[in-house]
C-alpha cells in the first residue's frame, strides 16, 4: 500500500507527530549526477526534470499543501550562457508537457522570485499556467525563478515601508510566499550543506534535511524517507 493509500491522502503521520504541509527542496546535483557519466550537463538537468515530475506527483499523493522547488536562483545568471539558455529551454518544455497533467490532478502552481526579467515568450508561458491552474484546490507546485531570499527581502521591506511600518510581521506579509503555509521541511540534495539563498526568512523554523543523493536519482521513497525523518522530529520553536 503506499503511503497515500495509508494515509488517505493527508500528510503522513506517526510517532505522534504530523507530517509537513510545506516542503521546500533544493533540487542540487543535476551536473555532478551527468559528470559521473562523463555526460553533457544539460542531460543531466534533462533527468532532473524527471525527478520532478516523480516528486510532484510523489507530493501530492502524499497530501503536501504546498511543494517548492528551487529551479533558478539569483545567482545561477552566472553560468555559461549555454546552460542558461538550455535551463531556460527545458523549463518551457516541462511547462508544455507537463502543465495538462498537473492541472487534471488539481495541482495549483505558483511561481515565487523575480520572473519580470524572463524573456517574453517564457512570462506568456508562465501566466498561461498560472491561469490555467488558478482554479484547482490540491497542492500548490511552487517554483522558484530568477529567486533569492536576499531579494525578496528586499522587495518585501520595500513594500512594506511604502504602506506603513517595517516590521517582521509586515515584511513576512510581502515575502512571495505569504499566502502558503509556513515551511516546515527544508532539503536539499547533492551533499552541500548551505542555503544558496533560497527561503532564508522562512527556513527560520523549518526542519532541514541534506541528502547525499543527487537531483535526478531522487524520488518517491527519497521524499516519502524525508517525511518520516520529519514526523521524528521535535519542534520547539523556542518554548519549551
Ligand atoms: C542543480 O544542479 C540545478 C540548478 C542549479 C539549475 P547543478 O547544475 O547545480 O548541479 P551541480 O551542483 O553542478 O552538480
Ligand atoms: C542552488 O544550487 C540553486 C538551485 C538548485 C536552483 P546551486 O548549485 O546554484 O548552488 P551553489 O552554487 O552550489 O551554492
Ligand atoms: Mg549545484
Amino acid at each position: 500500500m503506499s503511503a497515500a493509500a495509508a494515509t488517505g491522502g493527508k500528510p503522513a503521520k506517526g510517532g505522534g507527530g504530523h507530517g509537513p504541509r510545506h516542503v521546500a527542496i533544493i533540487m542540487d546535483g543535476n551536473g555532478r549526477w551527468a559528470k559521473r557519466r562523463h555526460l553533457p550537463r544539460v542531460l543531466g538537468h534533462q533527468r532532473g526534470v524527471e525527478a520532478v515530475r516523480r516528486t510532484v506527483r510523489a507530493g501530492a499523493e502524499l497530501g503536501l499543501s504546498a511543494l517548492t522547488l528551487y529551479a533558478f536562483s539569483t545567482e545561477n545568471w552566472r553560468r555559461p550562457e549555454d546552460e542558461v539558455s538550455a535551463l531556460m529551454g527545458l523549463l518551457k518544455h516541462f511547462i508544455l508537457s507537463d502543465l495538462e497533467e498537473f492541472a487534471r490532478n488539481n495541482i495549483r502552481l505558483k511561481v515565487i522570485g523575480d520572473v519580470s526579467v524572463f524573456a517574453p515568450d517564457i512570462l506568456a508561458l508562465i501566466d498561461h499556467a498560472l491561469q490555467r491552474t488558478a482554479g484547482n484546490t490540491g497542492m500548490i507546485m511552487v517554483v522558484a525563478l530568477n529567486y533569492g531570499s536576499q531579494d525578496e527581502i528586499a522587495r518585501a521591506a520595500r513594500a512594506a515601508a511604502a504602506k506603513g511600518d517595517i516590521t517582521a510581521e509586515t515584511i513576512a506579509a510581502e515575502l512571495d510566499t505569504a499566502d502558503l503555509p509556513p515551511l516546515d521541511l527544508l532539503i536539499r540534495t547533492s551533499g552541500e550543506v548551505r542555503l544558496s539563498n533560497f527561503l532564508m526568512w522562512q527556513a527560520a523554523y523549518a526542519e532541514m534535511l541534506f541528502l547525499d543523493v543527487l537531483w535526478p536519482d531522487f524520488g518517491r521513497d527519497h521524499l516519502e524517507e524525508a517525511i518520516a525523518e520529519f514526523v521524528r522530529r521535535e519542534r520547539r520553536f523556542g518554548g519549551r
